[in-house]
């Protein structure tokens, strides 16, 4: 007897199958260029909502950007997840451009607005109370609540985009004159549309000098 769930499956793998199929048909040479290596100029950080889908707003191929998500797109210097994702991109990849991008409508940062208890990601979610708590008094002036959801949501943005520029990892390459630039974005779900919140870190003089660090520089 079949597994009950095979029907929700197969779509799936049919979709899979007559993509590959077309892919090949398009290009013979597709899949033997893309199993022997990525070149992305770009590293994603975005939340792991399903209507956020990296490649597809952005209009990129695979191949193209590399990708991390999780809840409400953080980037935090003790997730060894996301700190392995940056190095690699970083130091391997050589990434130029490393986009957060957050988006409105976000349950995550709704969530964190919130009193009510829903587990393990309420810890995870202190990061972004941590962002509201900061700018509580620009929040607090706003009276529409999905207005001021949304002003968090970009507070949440530059909040992360200011720790990736913080990292160990991020200063080293800089000090190697690493070409390597940060961006804030928030995605619109309600427009499709990407909003540039003009708040691209570049260099380690943005920082404030209580983050900054002066690495020892192997320039080899
Ligand atoms: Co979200």
């Amino acid at each position: 007897m079949e597994p009950e769930w095979k029907n929700e499956l197969a779509p799936l793998l049919k979709n899979n199958e007559e993509w590959a199929k077309k892919k090949a048909i398009d290009d013979p040479n597709y899949f033997a260029v893309s199993a022997k290596e990525q070149v992305p100029p770009y590293l994603w950080i975005g939340c792991s909502d399903s209507r956020v889908p990296a490649i597809q707003v952005t209009g990129l191929e695979s191949g193209q950007i590399f990708v991390h998500r999780n809840i409400a797109n953080l980037c935090t210097h003790t997730d060894f997840s996301f700190l392995s994702v940056l190095e690699y991109a970083v130091m391997i990849l050589k990434v130029r451009h490393v986009i957060v991008c957050g988006h409105y409508g976000c349950g995550g940062i709704k969530a964190a607005m919130e009193e009510h208890h829903l587990g393990l990601v309420d810890n995870w979610l202190r990061h972004v109370r941590d962002v509201y708590f900061t700018n509580k008094e620009e929040l607090e002036k706003i009276s529409d609540p999905r207005v001021r959801m949304n002003r968090l949501v970009e507070l949440n943005v530059i909040r992360q985009v200011q720790n990736i520029s913080h990292t160990t990892i991020v200063q080293v390459a800089w000090s190697k004159k690493q070409p390597l630039f940060i961006h804030s974005w928030v995605y619109d779900l309600s427009t499709g549309k990407i909003k540039d919140l003009s708040n691209s870190f570049s260099h380690i003089d943005q920082l404030e000098e209580i983050y900054r660090i002066k690495p020892a520089i192997d320039n080899n």
